[in-house]
């Protein structure tokens, strides 16, 4: 059967070829060593100098996988340092307080990634004599470590020949054999096709470099490929659809929660505020209390009826103080904050772990939501307007 996708110019110099089936394609041949070569070369001048890449520590480099799982290199790195600071060591994480932690994780999002590192360090201190895993099969079986996290922490600590397929990974395959399929419908080709080309001699290297390679030159929108070292190897640029591929996935319509949040004041000027059940989304962090608006309803109405169910107490609603739009992975939220004046009950823990009141000068100390953190700045911007 005749190749289809075959690269234009495709290198021979090289001794080592694949070949692969992929979901109703033939997928080319390609040059690996001449890939390699080329990519290692590539990083050699043009790999970025991070943080974490002057670490040996598998530790360092785990927490920096973890915080580079969903969020961008210039995000991750303040939160990396301040992080190493103050947790400098696994040992140091596990006998951290939770709340400790997602303070320093505030503002990063995707909290379940802090809860993970932190119950994984104390399993790791628990079970693993406080030792990083070396072998793949007890890294992926820590909370929060994906293969390709594993195999990020593993290439990078120990050199080890572990494959990585992160969405940057993932493109830049995608555009090499101008997969014509949403990434989604061919992982597994995927991983093989990460397999084969790692570099066995230089692993840590190898990864990294991708990495690179799909940050900086194989972008989403405007891939720069006269920039790129496996340019005359790619299918997609060969024919034209870099921009195309990775094909999109057909995406239901991100839902819009509109919810009523209360801030709720005493006789003393004190706000009370709640701390979410440990799991699931924002899970631990603290927040102003309130909930889903129900069709027909008006926030008012809301807000008092959430209030009562969620803390017996009866509340005045009052002024709005601010309406906050966020968008979460799935769903995007309004957030109606009114100020409310505490009328009667003693408030109670009905659907949450914990209630506090505390003093506007004091919120700073507890972990919220960053669509929380923008009410404290709306409340110091109010209180300080005469
Ligand atoms: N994304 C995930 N891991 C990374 C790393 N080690 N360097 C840069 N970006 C990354």
């Amino acid at each position: 059967m005749q190749q289809q996708n075959k690269p234009a110019s495709r290198l021979t110099g090289g001794s080592e070829f694949i070949e692969m089936d992929s979901v109703g394609d033939r997928l080319p041949s390609f040059d690996i060593l001449a890939l390699r070569s080329g990519l290692l070369e590539w990083y050699g001048i043009q790999g970025r100098d991070l943080p974490w890449r002057r670490s040996r520590d598998p530790y360092a480099i785990w927490v920096s996988e973890i915080m580079l799982q969903q969020t961008q290199v210039k995000t991750v790195i303040p939160y990396y340092d301040r992080w190493l600071a103050q947790f400098p060591t696994l040992q140091t994480l596990a006998s951290a307080d939770q709340q400790q932690v997602l303070k320093l994780w505030q503002g990063l999002g995707y909290y379940a990634r802090a809860r993970n590192l932190h119950r994984a360090a104390q399993d790791i201190v628990s079970q693993h004599h406080g030792i990083f895993p070396t072998d793949l099969p007890t890294a992926v079986s820590l909370p929060g470590i994906g293969r390709t996290t594993a195999g990020g922490i593993l290439s990078a600590a120990f050199d080890q020949p572990t494959p990585i397929l992160d969405g940057n990974v993932k493109r830049v395959l995608a555009r090499l054999v101008a997969l014509s399929v949403p990434t989604s419908k061919a992982i597994a080709q995927l991983w093989q096709l990460s397999i084969a080309l790692l570099d066995p001699a230089h692993p840590r290297d190898f990864n990294q470099a991708w990495m690179d390679l799909g940050a900086t030159v194989c972008l989403p929108r405007s891939p720069l490929c006269d920039r790129c070292p496996w340019q005359p190897h790619c299918c997609a640029y060969h024919q034209g659809i870099q921009t195309e591929i990775p094909m999109t996935e057909t995406r239901a319509p991100i839902p819009r929660k509109m919810i009523g949040v209360a801030v709720i004041w005493n006789d003393a000027g004190q706000i009370l505020i709640d701390r979410r059940k440990p799991n699931g989304l924002l899970g631990g962090l603290w927040e102003f209390p309130g909930g889903k608006v129900e069709l027909g309803e008006t926030i008012p109405a809301c807000i008092q009826r959430e209030i009562q169910e969620e803390l017996g107490i009866e509340i005045e609603v009052g002024d709005r103080l601010i309406i906050i739009d966020h968008t979460y992975s799935h769903f995007h939220v309004t957030l109606n904050v009114h100020h409310c004046k505490h009328l009667s009950g003693e408030p109670q823990p009905l659907q949450c772990d914990e209630i506090r009141w505390v003093e506007l000068a004091d919120l700073d100390s507890y972990p919220f939501p960053k669509a929380n953190l923008q009410i404290i700045e709306a409340l110091r911007q109010w209180r300080d307007i005469p």
